[in-house]
């Protein structure tokens, strides 16, 4: 049995087969999960990530039930591990997402079915599946590409960094020094950038950054649970994608951004809608990337 807590829960091969599978079988529909019960417990909002797991799990076949944390008993007190070992008496699976990843990985050390991190205030590791799947679409070599990620060091500018170190891409991640990302992530990276010859930089100045970028890659400024201040927004504002920071990258350089965007914020609506956006596809991407990871923890025969 396997979690998907974080991406290096999958080995940079099986990273890079996950892909390019996710490629392959586009718009495909099995019966893999037949008889499966995916459950989804959620403590924050979600669009894209609750409707494609449960379009991705019926493609294949199973069944979804979805929970709101608010309404489980944990929120009076019952504990995560006893939670985890009653749900995995009814579920086949369990897609959580919530605050601390510390809970997600107290749930998935008690439970006896494969857990799937929907995203904590620290990872997004769903996301990163996607993301790889739509620049390797693009680019079809990975190992030939720059990604430079502008604006806060929050947890989908770590999972990026991670999947872009594990698959041997170039990756600078560019913020505030102030809201750099957080040095363990920058370490996790750089293990694997020594193995797979990929190159991870950290860097706090727009232009020089995005150099030679093939793909920009942006996120809101203000996560889920984090306070809006002033202070944060004035910092962000010279890390917004706008028109003139696109010029300033390579030729063709796409964009990219895993919603939800505050157009006018971190990225222009502009920039958004225009022939460089990557965006929509990226989104529908988490379908095709989900089910190829469903597959692997949930389909007879796996973990
Ligand atoms: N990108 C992403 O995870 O979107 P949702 O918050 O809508 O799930
Ligand atoms: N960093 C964002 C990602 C949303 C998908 C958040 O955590 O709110």
């Amino acid at each position: 049995m396997r979690h998907f807590l974080k991406v290096t829960d999958l080995a940079p091969g099986e990273l890079l087969a996950l892909v390019a599978d996710a490629v392959a079988n586009k718009g495909e529909e099995s019966d893999v999960l037949a008889g499966r019960n995916l459950g989804m417990i959620f403590s924050k909002p979600s669009t894209r990530t609750r409707v494609s797991f449960t379009q991705a799990a019926y493609d294949l076949g199973g069944h979804v039930t979805f929970i709101s944390e608010s309404e489980l008993q944990l929120g009076r007190g019952e504990t995560i591990e006893d939670t985890a070992r009653v749900l995995s008496a009814y579920l086949d699976g369990v897609v959580i997402r919530t605050f601390r990843q510390e809970d997600v990985e107290r749930f998935a050390a008690a439970a006896s079915i494969p857990v799937i991190n929907g995203l904590t205030d620290q990872r997004h590791p769903c996301q990163a599946l996607a993301d790889l799947m739509t620049i390797y679409e693009h680019s079809g070599d990975l190992s030939q590409v720059k990604v430079v990620y502008l604006g806060d060091g929050n947890n989908v500018a770590v999972s990026l960094m991670i999947a872009a170190a594990a698959a041997g891409m170039q990756v600078t991640v560019c913020t505030p020094p102030s809201l750099a990302v957080p040095d363990w992530a920058l370490a996790e990276a750089q293990a694997l950038a020594a193995e797979s010859g990929a190159r991870v930089q950290v860097e706090t100045d727009p232009p020089t950054a995005v150099a030679g970028a093939d793909f920009l890659y942006t996120d809101v400024w203000f996560s889920m649970g984090q306070e809006v201040t002033p202070r944060k927004r004035e910092q962000l504002e010279p890390y917004r994608i706008d028109t003139g920071l696109l010029e300033a990258a390579g030729e063709n350089c796409k964009v990219m951004h895993c919603l939800p965007a505050h157009r006018g914020e971190e990225i222009t609506g502009e920039v958004m809608d225009g022939p460089r956006s990557i965006i929509f596809q990226q989104a529908e991407n988490r379908l095709h990337a989900q089910k190829e990871l469903l597959k692997r923890l949930m389909a007879d025969g796996q973990g």
